[in-house]
């Protein structure tokens, strides 16, 4: 029996406040979530909107990985705890790969461990080495998570300009020049998401060079090393000579293989970092369902056929878009890898209104959905990343639904604000404050993969 009154709501509690954090607090608000409530409120109406906005892969794994997967859940030896830091020989897959395609040589023992997808891993390895008071370099415009990964780790962030390699190197020695303390960390993304940069051997060795001069360790997150074009094969990190005394490299399945959801990445690298994030990771998960590790072990073995068919594909749909692009007058350069094209807004736009802006006129007028480039921080003002995620009909169909919009818009103004349901963008708002933000940073706005 319970004597107790019931409150008639049962989670209406007296004056209860829940506190969150200060790390929560300082993450930067969700400034995709007027896009994102619009997107949502077009899909209910049953709108077809044409999703350019995340690098969500929409094509399926190889039909043997999914099979594998099925008969390994089958297996009941799977379903227990796995091997925190990865079964064996998904490892050594890791380690033949690099081999196999970098010449690089990883001992999948004590150099390669497996990690909830590469986002995860990249965050606790933040976490294993960054504390109050130290500082990261950090890629700019930048994939949100690099610089929130920072930030959870209390941290602070140098956002430098990635656009141009000598520029970015020569800060790079700047900062370390002048900042006291030096910066810990550097973190380096290439081929580069959203800006598509890439880069050559010869840059990695001079990254090392400097690693070594300035004593800055190094995270290289290397998550659209599978996906390049016309002959381009980016290089690893890992392949500068002496990169493994300095660094480690993240990898994923997510893109190359088309298994984002299935959260398989690696770090591989320098032992001492790696037994860093797998002592953090220890304390935080017990790795991943064996099944899913298996079934990724047969989409390693099964080469790189697969990885590079893909390849084609996100080839001709950058052609097909970037042609339809220029045909409507846009100014687009073909990228060489990666899943995006990042391009510049077209005038009257460009200086008319925010990236955020045009972004909401081509969802609320064209029904197509594109990030914004301040998503990526204020760098990426005056761009918009579009994926490559949707079909070559279909990224036609929406280069028509542009000019169309344009057409229509040609008097540039600010998206009525008012056609988004009032309930959605709450739901999808901001959290927390930016003026907290370390090291004077301007805040970010969410990411987006
Ligand atoms: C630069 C970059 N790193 C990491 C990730 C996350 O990859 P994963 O699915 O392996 O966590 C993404 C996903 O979009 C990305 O763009």
């Amino acid at each position: 029996m319970n004597d107790h009154p019931q409150p008639s709501n049962p989670r209406q509690h007296d004056n209860f406040e829940i506190r969150l954090a200060p790390r929560v607090l300082r993450l930067p608000p969700y400034l995709f979530g007027r896009i994102n409530a619009l997107l949502y409120s077009k899909r209910r109406a049953g709108d077809d909107v044409i999703d350019l906005g995340m690098g969500n892969p929409s094509d399926p794994p190889a039909g043997q990985v999914i099979d594998k997967l099925a008969e390994a859940a089958r297996d009941h030896d799977n379903h227990g705890y796995s091997k925190a830091n990865g079964i064996t020989q998904l490892r050594r897959e890791i380690a033949s790969k690099y081999q196999r395609r970098h010449g690089v040589q990883i001992n999948p023992e004590t150099e390669a461990l497996v990690t909830i997808g590469s986002k995860e891993g990249f965050s606790h390895m933040c976490l294993a080495l960054m504390g109050p008071g130290d500082t990261a370099i950090v890629p700019a415009p930048y994939f949100p998570a690099h610089l929130h990964a920072i930030v959870l780790a209390s941290g602070n962030a140098v956002t430098l300009d990635v656009r141009e390699e000598d520029r970015f190197l020569a800060n790079i020695a700047y900062t370390c020049e002048h900042l006291m303390p030096k910066p810990k960390l550097l973190v380096i993304c290439y081929p580069h998401n959203p800006s598509t940069v890439t880069v050559e051997p010869a840059f990695y060795a001079e990254i090392v060079r400097l690693a070594k001069r300035y004593e800055f360790m190094v995270i290289s997150d290397f998550a659209y090393g599978d996906v390049a074009f016309d002959g381009y094969h980016p290089p690893s990190f890992l392949s500068a000579p002496g990169a493994i005394d300095v660094g480690v490299e993240f990898s994923t399945m997510s893109k190359g293989y088309n298994m984002a959801g299935w959260r398989v990445g690696f770090c591989c690298g320098n032992a001492e970092m790696v037994r860093g994030l797998a002592t953090i990771k220890g304390y935080y998960d017990y790795g991943l369902f064996q099944a899913v590790q298996i079934a990724a072990i047969v989409a390693m073995r099964g080469g790189d056929a697969a990885v590079d068919a893909q390849c084609r594909i996100y080839q001709r749909r950058r052609d097909v878009l970037a042609q339809g692009l220029q045909r409507i007058g846009w100014n687009v350069t073909l990228p060489r890898a990666g899943m995006f094209l990042w391009v510049q807004i077209p005038e009257p736009w460009r200086s008319q209104m925010s990236s955020v802006d045009f972004a909401m006129l081509l969802l609320e007028k064209g029904n197509v959905a594109v990030s914004p480039g301040s998503g990526f921080g204020p760098t990426g003002e005056g761009y918009l990343r579009m994926s490559l995620v949707e079909n070559e009909n279909r990224l036609r169909q929406a280069v028509r639904q542009i000019q169309r919009c344009l057409t229509q818009s040609s008097q540039p103004t600010s998206v009525n604000e008012s056609s988004i349901p009032a309930t959605l963008a709450d739901e999808s708002n901001e959290q927390g404050t930016s003026d907290s933000y370390p090291c004077g940073l301007t805040p970010s706005q969410e990411s987006e993969a």
